[in-house]
C-alpha cells in the first residue's frame, strides 16, 4: 500500500508529526539522514503500526526509497532546521527523481522571505508549499496549530491530511481531544510566505506574553516578597479567569514544582539568562521595517538581551547606591492591580501583532482573515489563550477596524482596567523592578489613545535641521512647508 504522505526529517518534530498521521489513519514513509533516528523511528512506531483502525509508518533508508513508496502525486513533508538545509534536501530530491507535481511542504520556522524565494527558485520543478507549526513536540504529536500557504492547488492534497492532524475546538472555542470532532486549527492563509509570516508574528506575540508573564513573577517575588510557590497558586487561580492561557498554566506549574536536587522552587535553580533563537527579534526586525508599532514584542527581545549580560548585572548590583525599598501593606490590591495589568498587556500585544500582519498583508497585498487566525490560534498553538477566541469574534464583527483596542470589549476592559495597570506601572519603578514589557504596553496604549502626540516637535526639529519639511495644523495635510529659519524676519512672520 503506498504512503500518502513522507516525512523527511524524523527528529522530535518530524518524528511527532509522522505518528499523528499515522494515529488519524494515513500511512507515512520516513527518512532521516542520520541512522538512529531512523532506527528509534521504526522502533516507536512498532507498536502503532500493529494496532488497527491506524496507518502505518515505513521508515526507509533513501530518499529514492521514500520517492518510490509515495502515491503520485507525491507529498514530502520536510521537518528539517530552517536554512540552507531545506535547499541542499530539495536539491536532493530533485536529483532522486521528483516529478514537477510533487508537494514539497516546509514545516519548519522558515523565515518568511526565504519561503516567498524558495517559491520562485523551484517553479516549474515542484509544488513548494509551507506549513508553519506550532505547538513543540506534544503539539505536533497530538494536535498543533497549523498555518498554511503556497502552492493553492497543492492545498487540495494536503487539506485532509492537515484537518485531520491538527488541534481542534468545540463550539465555545474550547480545545477538544485528539481524536474528537471539532473545529480544526489549521487553515490555508494565502501565497507562499504568509504561512511563515504569520506563525514569525505568533512568536513575536509569544516573546511578549512570556516576558509580561516573567515580569509579573519578578514584580511578586521582587517588590512584593512572595514565594515562588505563592506566585504559582495566584497565577493558577488566574489562569481560571480572563487570563486564561497555555503559558499561564505551565507557569503556575513551573513556580509550584521543586528542584529534584536541591528541593528548592525549581524557577529559582534556573540561571536567569534567557535564550532565543531568532523568530522574536524577526517579528521587531520587522515592526520596524513596516513602520508599525510593535514596543512590547521588542521589549521582549531586548529583555532577552539585556538578561544575558549576568556578569555586568551582578557587578552593578553590588554597586547599587540607591537601592529601592517600597513596603507594600495592601498586597490584595497591589495583586488586583498587577492582574489588570497583565490583562491590560497582553491585549496590547495582540493588538501590535495583528497591526503588524494587518499592514503587512497591506503592503504585500495579501487578503487575510483575522479572524480565521485567531482561530486558529485557540488551540493547538503555544500562545493559545482565552481572549483568542473574543478577538475572533471581534474580527468577525468589525473585520476592518484599525486596532484591536479600539473594538468595543477591548476598549471598554482596557479602558476600566487601566488604573491598575498604571499603579503597577508606577509601584515597580519606585520598586526598581523592571518590567519594560508591561511599561511599554501602557505607552503604546496611551500614545493610541493621545490625540496630540509631540511629534509636532519632532517635525520642527526636523525642519530646523534638516529642512525636511512640515504639515500644518492648519492646512492640508499634504502640503509641505519649510521655515527658513537662519533668517530672523521669518522666524518673527511665524509667530
Ligand atoms: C511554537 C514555538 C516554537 C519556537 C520555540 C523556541 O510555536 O511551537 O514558537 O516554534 O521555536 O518556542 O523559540 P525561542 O528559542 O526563540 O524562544
Amino acid at each position: 500500500m503506498p504512503s500518502q504522505i513522507s516525512l523527511v526529517g524524523l527528529g522530535v518534530m518530524g518524528k511527532s508529526l509522522a505518528f499523528n498521521l499515522v494515529d488519524h489513519g494515513f500511512n507515512v514513509a520516513g527518512f532521516d539522514i542520520d541512522p538512529h533516528h531512523r532506527q528509534a523511528a521504526h522502533e516507536a512506531a512498532l507498536p502503532l503500526n500493529m494496532a488497527s483502525g491506524k496507518g502505518q509508518l515505513t521508515v526507509v533508508d533513501s530518499l529514492s526509497q521514500l520517492l518510490a513508496c509515495l502515491q503520485t502525486p507525491r507529498v514530502i513533508a520536510l521537518s528539517v532546521p530552517a536554512g540552507e538545509v531545506i535547499d541542499t534536501v530539495i536539491r536532493e530530491l530533485l536529483a532522486a527523481g521528483l516529478a514537477p507535481d510533487d508537494i514539497v511542504i516546509d514545516t519548519g520556522n522558515s523565515l518568511w522571505t526565504d519561503s516567498e524565494r524558495r517559491a520562485r527558485d523551484y517553479q516549474g520543478q515542484l509544488r513548494f508549499f509551507n506549513t508553519a507549526i506550532s505547538g513543540g513536540e506534544v503539539g505536533a504529536r497530538t494536535g498543533p496549530s497549523l498555518m498554511a500557504s503556497g502552492d493553492a492547488s497543492a492545498w487540495a492534497q494536503v487539506k485532509p491530511m492537515w484537518l485531520a492532524i491538527a488541534a481542534k475546538v468545540d463550539h465555545a472555542g474550547q480545545p477538544v481531544g485528539q481524536f474528537e470532532q471539532g473545529e480544526p486549527c489549521a487553515a490555508y492563509l494565502g501565497g507562499a510566505g504568509v504561512g511563515h509570516y504569520v506563525k514569525m508574528v505568533h512568536n513575536g506575540i509569544e516573546y511578549a506574553d512570556m516576558q509580561l508573564i516573567a515580569e509579573a513573577y519578578h514584580f511578586m517575588s521582587q517588590a512584593l516578597g512572595l514565594s515562588a510557590v505563592e506566585i504559582g497558586h495566584c497565577f493558577a487561580r488566574w489562569n481560571q479567569g480572563p487570563l486564561n492561557s497555555y503559558l499561564m498554566a505551565i507557569s503556575a506549574e513551573i513556580l509550584q514544582t521543586p528542584d529534584p536536587i536541591t528541593g528548592k522552587p525549581f524557577v529559582e535553580v534556573v540561571l536567569d539568562k534567557a535564550g532565543q533563537k531568532g523568530t522574536g527579534m524577526w517579528t521587531a526586525v520587522n515592526a520596524l521595517q513596516t513602520g508599525v508599532a510593535a514596543p512590547t514584542i521588542a521589549q521582549a527581545v531586548f529583555a532577552r538581551a539585556q538578561s544575558g549580560l549576568k556578569a555586568v548585572r551582578v557587578a552593578a548590583a553590588k554597586t547599587r547606591t540607591n537601592p529601592a525599598s517600597v513596603a507594600y501593606d495592601d498586597i490584595d490590591t497591589q495583586l488586583e492591580n498587577l492582574h489588570d495589568a497583565l490583562y491590560c498587556a497582553k491585549l496590547s500585544v495582540y493588538a501590535q501583532g495583528f497591526d503588524l500582519i494587518n499592514t503587512t498583508a497591506q503592503q504585500q497585498g495579501w487578503t487575510l482573515d483575522f479572524a480565521q487566525i485567531a482561530k486558529i490560534w485557540r488551540a493547538g498553538c503555544i500562545i493559545r489563550a482565552q481572549c483568542l477566541s473574543e478577538i475572533a469574534s471581534a474580527y468577525q464583527q468589525t473585520p476592518d477596524v484599525a486596532n484591536l483596542l479600539l473594538v468595543a470589549p477591548f476598549a471598554e476592559a482596557v479602558n476600566r482596567q487601566a488604573p491598575g495597570w498604571r499603579a503597577t506601572v508606577a509601584s515597580a519603578a519606585q520598586a526598581a523592578v523592571p518590567i519594560p514589557a508591561m511599561t511599554a504596553s501602557l505607552s503604546y496604549f496611551d500614545a493610541l489613545y493621545s490625540e496630540v502626540l509631540p511629534a509636532n516637535l519632532l517635525q520642527a526639529q526636523r525642519d530646523y535641521f534638516g529642512a525636511h519639511g512640515y504639515a500644518r495644523v492648519d492646512d492640508d495635510e499634504s502640503r509641505q512647508y519649510h521655515l527658513t529659519w537662519s533668517e530672523q524676519p521669518k522666524r518673527q512672520q511665524i509667530r
